[in-house]
């Protein structure tokens, strides 16, 4: 039976990742702000294998991925008890959009760190935030490769559980370590940040 994914954000990038997930066989659950019918015309895309649900029960899954706005998060503190849970955080730190995209100041943390903080023990791993989600509904396997998918977390098991994940969904897992080091390189602003690399052999 494969890992369940439950998805809190269902907008671009959360419905783009069901698809991904939904093609690869895993029972995917997806969820929005609101009441989980307003997400009839997306599970009638996804098709068979994605539930509409509420972020409550998206976050029992055995992977989590927070694919909803920074300012949002705080507000998923008190949602389940998020104590060794494995939750991939593919939101980027935006206060503002076009045409400035300013940044929160984290004092010094990263931003998955700072989420990290807002739920209580459990193992973030940062993954699917850096490409545009124009790009990350193509096809994964380009020529003879696959594109890159970084993975940054500090818990080697739920990162080793995320990274299988990526590879069973067609994309190819690039390890950058800690939280503290490898997601500063993903997350908005970030070196690798929107960087479309493709991985040979
Ligand atoms: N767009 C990209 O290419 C891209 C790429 C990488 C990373 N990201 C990051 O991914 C995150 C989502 O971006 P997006 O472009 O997908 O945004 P989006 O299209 O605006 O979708 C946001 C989704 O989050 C839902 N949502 C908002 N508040 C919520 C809450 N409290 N509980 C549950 N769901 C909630 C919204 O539901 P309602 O419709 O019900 O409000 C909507 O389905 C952001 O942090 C963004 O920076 C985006």
């Amino acid at each position: 039976m494969k890992n369940s994914i439950g998805i809190i954000g269902a907008g671009n990038i959360g419905k783009t990742v069901a698809g991904h997930f939904v093609k690869a066989g895993f029972p995917v659950l997806i969820s929005n702000s609101q009441d989980p019918e307003s997400l009839a015309e997306t599970i009638a895309f996804l098709g068979q294998g994605a539930r509409a649900v509420r972020p409550v029960e998206a976050a029992e899954a055995d992977i989590v991925i927070l694919a909803l706005p920074w300012s949002e998060v705080p507000g998923l503190s008190d949602l389940t008890d998020w104590n060794g849970r494995i939750v991939i955080d593919a939101t980027n730190h935006f206060i503002t959009y076009a045409p400035d995209f300013q940044v929160a100041d984290l004092d010094g943390l990263a931003s998955t760190e700072v989420v990290q903080q807002h739920l209580s023990g459990a193992r973030l791993v940062k993954a699917f935030n850096t490409i545009f989600f124009k790009i990350l509904e193509q096809d994964p396997q380009v020529g003879n490769g696959n594109r890159v998918l970084f993975v940054s977390g500090d818990d080697s098991e739920a990162k080793a559980v995320v990274s299988q994940a990526i590879s069973a969904i067609g994309f190819a897992p690039v390890d950058l370590g800690s939280l503290a080091v490898g997601s500063k390189f993903q997350q908005a602003k970030g070196a690798l940040a929107t960087l479309n690399l493709v991985k040979i052999g």
